[in-house]
Order: C-alpha cells, then sequence, then structure tokens
C-alpha cells in the first residue's frame, strides 16, 4: 500500500488549510521533540478497530463516531471527558438493543483540536482577525496576538490528548464501562421523555444480566460485559503534527498516525492531489473521508483507488455530510459510483455539517429537526439502493449546552446565548445526543425486521 511512500511527502504537494508559522526554526524544534515522543495510539489497536469497521461495513456491527467539533484547552477536565463518554455509552446501549449488532464507540476526542475554516478572517466586534483555527493552531481570544500561529500549541496539544487518553482507556476497562452499571450512567441527566425511555430500557438491561448471572454467566467468566473498546479520532488537518506523530509498526512494518486510531480528511482538504490526501493514504489507520454537494463521482474515484488501492474491508469510511433535503440528490450517486469501482467502503452519516445556520440572534446553530431529517433521508437512501447504512457521526458533547436549536426540551433562538460553550460548531447536548440514538435505533430496528422478513 505504502510502496515509495515517505511521512514528508506531502509537503511537495498543495496544501490548504494550514497555517503558515512566521518562526520557522520554532516550528522544526516542536517537531523534533513531537517525534521523539511515544505515540499515543499503537498499530494493533488500529488494525483492530479496521477489522470492526469492516464488519459495520456488512451489516454486522454499527459506527457511532461523536464528540466535540474542537477540543480546547481551556474545556479540558476529567469531568468533561466523562460526561462525553458517558453519553456515547447511553447511546451505544440504545443502539445495541435497537441493531442487535456491537456498536463501535470512536470519540472525536484526544485529538480534535485543529479547524478548518471557510475563510482566512473573521469580523468580531467591527475586529478583522485572522480566523480561529483550533487551539493547536492559534488561540481563540479575539486579539491580533492570540491569532498568530504557534507551534509550541502542538506540544500542549499532545499532552492534553495523551491524558485524554489516558483517562478514557481507564473509563473503558476500569468498572465505569461495566454493562451492569447501566442505570448509573443516568445519572447527572435532567428528568426528560428520553431519559425515562432510556431507564425503561436499562431495566430490560439488568433484568437480562440477571438472567445470564443465573445461568452462570458473570463478569468473571464474561470480559466483554465488563469493559468496553473505545477508540479515537480526529481530522488530520495540521499535518506537521501527523508526520512527528507517525511511526512504523514492527509488525507489519508499515507507517502508522501515531496520533489517533482514526483520521479523517475534511470536506474542504480532500483534493485528490493534495497534501492531505497525500499523508492519509500512506498510513495503516482506518481512513475516513467527508463527502459533501460538491464530491463528483470522478474525484471519488481516485480517492478511493488512493485511500485503498488494496480495496481493504474496513479502510475506508465514507462520511455523508450533504445537508437535509439533499441527500437525494447526491447519495445515490455516489452509492453507484461505489458500486461501479466494486469498492469495500463503509458508509457513515454526519447530520451535522450540512445543516449548519445563522440564527437571528447571530449564533451559528443547527436545527435538530434537519439534523433527524438528514439521518431519516440516509437511512431510506440506503434501504432505496440495497447497501448498508452502517454508522453515524455527530458533534456532541455531555453537557446541557444550549448549541443546536429544537428536540424534546426545545432549545429556543433565544435560548442559544445562555449556555453556548462550543470553540466551533454547534454541538448537540445530552438530551439531544440521546434523542437522537432512540431514533437511529428505531431505524435500524426497522432495518433488521425488514432484512428477516425477506429471508423468511
Ligand atoms: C468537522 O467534522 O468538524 C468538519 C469541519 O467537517 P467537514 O469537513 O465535513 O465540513
Ligand atoms: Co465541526
Amino acid at each position: 500500500m505504502t510502496k515509495g511512500w515517505t511521512k514528508s511527502d506531502w509537503r511537495a504537494k498543495p496544501r490548504i488549510q494550514m497555517p503558515d508559522y512566521p518562526d520557522a526554526a520554532a516550528l522544526g524544534a516542536v517537531e523534533a521533540q513531537l517525534a521523539k515522543y511515544p505515540p499515543l495510539v499503537f498499530a494493533g489497536e488500529a488494525r483492530k478497530l479496521k477489522k470492526q469497521l469492516a464488519q459495520a461495513a456488512e451489516g454486522k456491527a454499527f459506527l457511532l463516531q461523536g464528540g466535540d467539533c474542537a477540543e480546547s484547552f481551556a474545556e479540558f477536565s476529567a469531568d468533561n471527558i466523562r460526561d462525553t463518554f458517558r453519553v456515547m455509552l447511553q447511546m451505544a446501549v440504545v443502539l445495541t438493543y435497537g441493531a442487535k449488532v456491537p456498536v463501535i464507540k470512536v470519540g472525536r476526542m484526544a485529538g480534535q483540536f485543529a479547524k478548518p475554516r471557510s475563510a482566512p478572517t473573521e469580523v468580531i466586534n467591527g475586529l478583522e482577525l485572522p480566523s480561529y483555527k483550533g487551539d493547536i493552531i492559534n488561540g481563540f481570544d479575539p486579539t491580533p496576538e492570540a491569532r498568530i500561529p504557534d507551534p509550541n500549541r502542538m506540544l500542549q496539544a499532545y499532552t492534553q490528548a495523551a491524558a485524554s487518553l489516558n483517562l478514557l482507556r481507564a473509563f473503558s476497562t476500569g468498572g465505569f464501562a461495566d454493562i451492569h452499571r447501566v442505570h448509573s450512567w443516568t445519572l447527572g441527566f435532567a428528568e426528560h421523555d428520553k431519559a425515562e425511555r432510556y431507564r425503561e430500557l436499562s431495566n430490560r438491561i439488568s433484568d437480562a444480566l440477571d438472567f445470564m448471572t443465573a445461568a452462570g454467566v458473570n463478569s468473571d467468566t464474561a470480559h466483554t460485559l465488563t469493559s468496553v473498546d473505545f477508540y479515537t479520532s480526529h481530522e488530520a488537518l495540521l499535518l506537521e503534527y501527523e508526520e512527528a506523530l507517525c511511526r512504523i509498526d514492527s509488525i507489519s512494518g508499515q507507517p502508522v498516525a501515531g496520533s489517533g486510531h482514526m483520521l479523517w480528511i475534511g470536506d474542504r482538504t480532500r483534493q485528490p492531489d493534495g497534501a492531505h490526501v497525500e499523508f492519509c493514504r500512506g498510513v495503516l489507520n482506518p481512513i475516513g473521508l467527508k463527502c459533501g454537494p460538491t464530491t463528483t463521482a470522478e474525484d471519488l474515484k481516485v480517492l478511493m483507488a488512493k485511500l485503498n488501492p488494496a480495496n481493504e474491508p474496513g479502510r475506508l469510511t465514507l462520511i455523508a455530510r450533504f445537508g437535509a433535503g439533499k441527500v437525494g440528490e447526491h447519495l445515490p450517486r455516489l452509492i453507484r459510483t461505489v458500486q461501479e469501482e466494486g469498492a469495500n467502503v463503509l458508509w457513515s452519516c454526519d447530520p451535522m455539517h450540512g445543516n449548519t445556520i445563522k440564527a437571528q440572534s447571530g449564533y451559528k446553530t443547527r436545527p435538530f429537526d434537519s439534523v433527524l431529517r438528514e439521518v431519516r433521508e440516509f437511512f431510506a437512501i440506503h434501504k432505496a439502493e440495497g447497501t448498508v447504512p452502517g454508522g453515524v457521526h455527530f458533534e456532541m458533547t455531555g453537557k446541557d449546552v444550549t448549541e443546536c436549536t429544537g428536540g424534546l426540551r426545545a432549545v429556543t433562538d433565544e435560548d442559544l446565548s445562555s449556555r453556548y460553550h462550543t470553540a466551533c460548531d454547534p454541538r448537540l447536548n445530552a438530551s439531544q445526543s440521546l434523542e437522537l440514538a432512540f431514533l437511529v435505533a428505531e431505524e435500524l430496528s426497522a432495518l433488521r425486521s425488514e432484512g428477516q422478513r425477506l429471508a423468511l
């Protein structure tokens, strides 16, 4: 796959969305330092995730990918990590119950720091400033000094990612994720309709667990009940950081990105001959590729050939993000392109990035109804095409923020200012995330019944 590839080759390709560091010597020193640090993840884990994603592509598992739009240095805390992890566990329980297949949990966490922006500058309080590009690149404060790209931020991002991953690994295996605690994951959530539905589902799971214990299956014999696999992912935007953390897998001899288990290429940086595709094609990790309304069949063909020349199952996830009302126009043509090429891909749905609007109050928001609608359209089209809707990709947080409007405990335009904490795009709050999980579970369980009916 990577014959003749080196981790620096991207430097000879056209690059966009990346910062121009004013101090080349400081940049070089940081890169040298990072190159000496241990990788955050190991090749064996990336390979295991790839195998699981291959299962999802066949409908035998389901991918749940979610987390912050942009992780920030200021919001870094154990509570925040725990809350996002907990909502993901809850969503996974709901999805597993509906789909009756394993749910693969992948956080937009422990590395999701760099942001592509639609414009190089933004106007804040009448002042035109270079755009904020994520904490790994420059500062959020609206001052010219804060907005200068600073390579030392990469070291802080690395440290934060390492500490986040350490906590996530502890939560995954140290008892927190034990399915017997399914009830306790509701703690801290406000009362609402979906919490009640979740509680009912937890009761049913507890009953099943009691039965299994009585039948002799318990935590000592069934390790899978007491721990979970939890993976990390981020957009591979800042290639100096990615290159510095690239390592050689001692088993296969192949390069692996050590910065996270799964990397994805954004909708703005997927040029077939660009720097981002060049870097990602060489590492063995599972790769995500955002597909938007401007993704052409021609580009997709070249991208699939470059990113997955061996047509390895689980290697490539196509993350559809068209916007509600536009899925019917774009998804079928791209599904057909995949079929024409005989390509193995996993289809996932990102119902966030095509549905961003500006509220009257000036806040960037996403109407929850549009998010739900895009998910429904994604499922309906896969059903019509006879293909597998294998995953979902959300921007969400475990906190009770007011960033997306709507939902059962309706957030209104006027509410947006009360708890709008995101450093970048608006995220679903805990209650909206759970509501969405129930919708996806319903879609999956309808698919399952349909599949059973057809098999009869
Ligand atoms: C993102 O996932 O945060 C993002 C910027 O997405 P896209 O590239 O699809 O716009
Ligand atoms: Co985003």
